[in-house]
């Protein structure tokens, strides 16, 4: 179908110029008009205002093709945040996806389109935890997860994602001159890191709860069933997942690995939107289940994209000093280069089991 079909106006036709071949598979032609308005109009509005929307892997279809100016993981929307030049960022992913953004931008007005759009991880600890944690083992460094507040980013060393933990967990043991870290909410990423390092680690109980559903079951099923797929898992869920699974990595390493190497039949164990969004860059690739939603990624849509740049809503502000110590964390994990891709596609073969101590 034609972007100006089933009574899409000429200029919103030329507003939203090929989105629709990149949504089609997931949007009815019946929702198509008045997702193509929408998108237009936010569209306009960017201009507008000097806005760029950062969105997530994990934003519904319409919103990553349609309204996306910089898409990517956790890493890389904190890259783009730091170096955008726009005055307006709308986070179209997740409250401390924004806050990160206000802290490495704090001259930007950094907007939410649903302040209620949380992470398990990031509610399963507080700055004063990690002031305990630092009391109990005083000496090590604290790797923390960018799933967490700005309050807890600003009381630890550096900051990690899923696509560079092994990186700065290596990095913060030489700088500091330990063989021990304290990785930070994150237990299954702190496990398995711990499978992938020498380096000893000591992890808090949080949990993703959209990941810790999968079941080494779910892996066992999928196999049966599509012999021939390559099955990709997201660090956040249980270690034994990951041991089954065919490559462990961010939701960038896992769009890299099947852009990159085309897979006839994909399972992405991780969130469902991860998939639609990748399939229109991997046409010759067939998705396979299962996936969970993420409720705090699906508060984010187009309409409410659309009301926050209309009455400039809801603004992120992070305290100054907050801010200040947390940039520190933030700007160390940025700094880094960035992790070497060919390597990641080995990550779960390499694994070994390693005790790791729970908080
Ligand atoms: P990524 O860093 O892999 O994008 O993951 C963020 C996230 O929230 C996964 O649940
Ligand atoms: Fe948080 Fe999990 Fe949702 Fe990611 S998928 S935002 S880690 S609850």
């Amino acid at each position: 179908m034609a972007d100006g079909a089933f009574g899409v106006s000429a200029e919103t036709a030329r507003e939203t110029a090929g989105v629709w071949d990149k949504v089609k598979d997931h949007v009815t032609p019946l929702e198509w008009p008045a997702k193509a308005e929408l998108i237009a109009e936010i569209n306009r509005l960017k201009r507008e205002r000097d806005a760029v929307i950062l969105a997530h892997n994990y934003m519904t279809p319409d919103v990553f093709h349609g309204v996306g100016d910089h898409v990517g993981d956790s890493l890389g929307l904190a890259k783009e945040a730091a170096k955008s030049k726009a005055k307006v960022l709308v986070q179209a992913g997740v409250h401390f996806m924004a806050e990160t953004s206000k802290i490495l931008s704090p001259e930007k007005t950094v907007l939410i389109p649903d302040l209620r759009a949380g992470c398990s991880l990031a509610a399963s600890i507080t700055g004063a935890d990690v002031r305990l944690i630092r009391q109990r083992h005083p000496g090590l460094p604290v790797v923390t997860y960018v799933n967490t507040s700005a309050d807890v980013k600003a009381e630890t060393d550096i900051c990690c994602t899923s696509a560079n933990a092994v990186q700065v967990v290596e990095w913060a043991a030489k700088e500091w001159g330990v063989d021990k870290v304290i990785l930070i909410p994150d237990e299954f990423l702190a496990r398995n890191v711990a499978a992938q390092t020498t380096v000893g680690i000591i992890a808090w109980k949080g949990r993703c709860e959209v990941h810790e559903r999968f079941t080494a079951q779910d892996v066992a099923d999928m196999r049966e069933a599509w012999p021939e797929a390559d099955i990709l898992a997201h660090p956040e869920c249980p270690e034994e997942i990951l041991a089954a699974a065919d490559f462990a990595g961010s939701t960038g390493a896992m769009a890299d690995y099947v852009t990159t190497r085309k897979p006839r039949q994909v399972v992405l164990i991780t969130e469902c939107s991860m998939a639609s969004n990748i399939a229109a860059e991997a046409p010759g690739t067939q998705f396979i289940g299962p996936c969970n939603l993420c409720p705090h990624m699906k508060r984010i849509t187009l309409e409410n994209i659309r009301d926050a740049l209309l009455h400039m809503q809801f603004e992120v502000t992070v305290a100054e000093d907050v801010a200040d110590r947390a940039r520190l964390a933030v700007q160390r994990m940025v700094d880094l280069p960035p992790p070497a891709v060919p390597a990641r596609y080995d990550m779960v073969k390499a694994r070994h089991h390693v005790a790791v101590e729970l908080i």
